[in-house]
């Protein structure tokens, strides 16, 4: 079915969630309205919102506005061209919403990255075959228009690989640590008392809202089916201040980095590696110096080079700026295939093991302070071949006490660091598991 919208009336919207997200895009269309009309060449006009608590405050004014207690009787109205979801969960209302939209036919716009993550080829389909829109822009790195990027600025380009900042919880953490020297537990407390990270923190800090975003932009990138559940996920729950300070010595921050890349064998077979974790990264590279809560995003285009877009992941302008560029491309008429080409001819590329990758990498063990530890651990990286650059001990402890013992190695295959790090699994030396981070090239 080809759905053709009438360009000459105005947009007509649903919006389902009035958090702070709706509430911004609702203030955005009423600021912006004169702009907004003119890009998107006719007016967009909200008519219908629907939340859980109506009479909330929400410093908006929704009286313009018909109240619909049942959020998914939106997705049936005749007097409404696209449905904007702003609920969240990767299930439940707002997954029966999206369904709901496509199923009658109306275009459909989401800042929700777990829906998309889990469900979006169901849904990319399903609004591919009713000839609607299913938008996202804003479930990946908020205001950052990544997303387009990828699909419309660098759609010429093979994407070599694609990396970046895609929580601004962590990296807000990380990087408050770099600068008051505070340890992870402290830090999180403090950042949930600002504001700055959720009563649940987990999705952030163990990674699982970057490996969300991370699962979206490499379907995007690679042509490939989205495939949440091969994502490498390790949070930065046990970066502790001490790496933070020895990586700093070493000439690198830390920073919770997701990674896509594409390995093609002489088969043409491709794999798929998608990882997010905390990495050493060099303080000459650009992700170096993305502090706070902002994300960014490193895309390397065969013809375009290194392509780095960089701003705020999140809260309610950044959001709703994606939310509505979404909507006037809708109201432009754009209906391209959501995940830049049609989702029956995305691959089902299979995951690749980090294993063979070739690179350096920071291992920091927490040891008992006696005799023949280090000569354990350097006996496990001669068996497992991992040949080491530099080894550092760090304080003294009483006899008995703890210590960390930090190296770097060599370049080497990754699969020597995971074997030597087996080989120590049940070390009685060890206080703690060992934390291996990656180290970024230049
Ligand atoms: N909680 C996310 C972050 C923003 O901290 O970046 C929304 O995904």
């Amino acid at each position: 079915m080809t759905r053709t919208t009438d360009v000459t009336q105005p947009l007509r919207i649903a919006l389902a969630g009035l958090g702070t997200v709706g509430a911004g895009v609702i203030r955005l269309l009423e600021s912006n309205a004169e702009l907004v009309t003119a890009r998107a060449g006719r007016p967009l006009q909200i008519v219908a919102v629907s939340a859980r608590d109506r009479s909330r405050d929400r410093g908006v004014d929704l009286t313009p506005y018909d109240w619909v207690d049942d959020m998914t009787e939106m997705a049936a109205r005749d007097d409404v061209d696209v449905v904007v979801e702003l609920v969240g969960g990767s299930d439940g209302p707002a997954l029966a919403l999206a369904r709901n939209a496509t199923g009658h036919g109306k275009a459909f716009v989401t800042a929700n990255k777990a829906m998309i993550a889990h469900h979006g080829l169901e849904l990319a389909a399903a609004a591919e075959s009713a000839g609607t829109s299913l938008k996202f822009e804003a479930a990946v790195a908020g205001g950052i228009p990544v997303v387009k990027g990828l699909r419309e600025g660098a759609a010429a380009n093979a994407i070599e690989k694609i990396y970046g900042i895609l929580n601004g919880t962590a990296n807000y953490i990380l990087s408050t640590m770099e600068d008051s020297g505070a340890d992870f537990g402290a830090t999180l407390k403090d950042a949930q008392e600002l504001g700055y990270a959720e009563a649940d923190p987990t999705f952030d800090i163990e990674g699982v809202d970057a490996a969300h975003k991370l699962a979206i932009l490499a379907a995007i990138a690679f042509g490939s089916r989205v495939n949440f559940d091969a994502v490498q996920c390790e949070g930065i729950s046990r970066v502790r201040a001490a790496d933070i300070a020895q990586a700093d010595a070493l000439g690198y921050v830390i920073r919770l980095i997701g990674m896509a890349d594409v390995e093609t064998a002489q088969d043409g077979a491709r794999a798929l590696l998608q990882e997010v974790k905390p990495c050493l990264v060099p303080k000459g590279h650009p992700l170096a110096n993305v502090t706070g809560a902002t994300n960014a995003v490193v895309a390397e285009g065969n013809f375009s080079g290194r392509l780095l877009f960089q701003g705020a992941g999140a809260g309610d302008g950044p959001t709703a700026s994606a939310v509505v560029a979404d909507l006037i491309d809708i109201a432009r008429g754009e209906t391209g295939a959501p995940f830049s080409v049609p989702s029956d001819s995305l691959e089902a590329v299979q995951p690749a093991h980090s294993g063979h990758r070739i690179g350096q990498a920071y291992l920091r063990f927490a040891v008992t302070d006696k005799p023949g530890v280090l000569a354990e651990i350097t006996a496990a990286m001669r068996d497992a071949e991992v040949s080491i650059e530099s080894l550092i001990q760090q304080g003294r402890a009483n006899h008995g006490g703890e210590v960390l013992v930090a190296m770097v190695t060599h370049h080497g295959p990754e699969s020597g660091v995971s074997k030597a790090i087996e080989l120590l699994r049940d070390s009685a030396s060890l206080t703690a598991p060992p934390l291996v981070m990656r180290i970024l090239e230049d």
